[in-house]
């Protein structure tokens, strides 16, 4: 355990590209924050073979049956592997499967989410999707502070991205992505380096 770092334990089930993101600029010896462990629930995502190409631990937690839940215990357990790991912050980074327990509880005010909208649009799943459906000009991501309602906590930072007349979900998704990667290592660099205060629902410090 490198001293005077802050802990990360990222949650996802997907590609894993802010995984990869936030382990490269972990990398960096002067960077405030490390990446502890990789936490997922489906162990053959893409992300799991990038935590292993980094060397980052991992575990595996059961979901359930019912799509976009873990079975029980399951939240219990992520608790344990995170305070074992001496974890200080944990970062959602595509996990797809809702927290509403134990996790929320105890690392309350040390989660943060990041989703692929400015919000409070287009909560909720296919972000890029409904933003094109709906034809914004203006979309983007946004990293926020994870409490129990759907993408509704306190917004730390976000990134606006313009929708061109030739853009589809899958090139806006792209860009937005970027993003997602440069703002997700600023919200845990403010984070770790103790600069974010959140007073009701608004969290100061994060000014560029
Ligand atoms: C990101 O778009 C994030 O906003 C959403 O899930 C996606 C994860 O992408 N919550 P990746 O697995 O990090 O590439």
């Amino acid at each position: 355990m490198t001293s005077g770092k802050c802990r990360v334990a990222v949650l996802a089930s997907g590609r894993g590209s802010n995984f990869r993101a936030l382990a490269e600029r972990c990398q960096d010896p002067t960077f405030s924050a490390d990446v502890a462990c990789l936490i997922t629930d489906d162990r053959s995502a893409p992300v799991v073979a990038i935590a292993d190409a980094f060397g980052i631990p991992w575990h595996a937690v059961p979901a359930a049956e019912r799509r976009g839940r873990l079975q029980a215990g399951a939240e219990a357990e992520i608790v344990r592997i995170c305070e074992a790991a001496g974890v200080g912050l944990v970062v959602l980074a595509g996990f797809m499967r809702i927290l509403d327990g134990d996790l929320l509880v105890r690392y309350a005010g040390r989660i943060m989410n990041i989703h692929p909208s400015l919000l409070p649009a287009f909560k909720g799943l296919n972000a890029p999707k409904q933003a094109i459906e709906y034809g914004v000009r203006i979309a983007g991501c946004t990293v926020h502070f994870v409490d129990a309602s759907l993408d509704g906590g306190p917004v730390i930072l976000q990134a606006a991205v313009p929708v061109r007349d030739g853009d589809d979900v899958e090139t806006l998704r792209s860009k937005i992505q970027a993003e997602e990667h440069r703002i997700v290592a600023r919200a845990v660099d403010l984070f770790a380096t103790g600069r974010l205060r959140v007073e009701g629902r608004r969290v100061f410090g994060a000014d560029d």
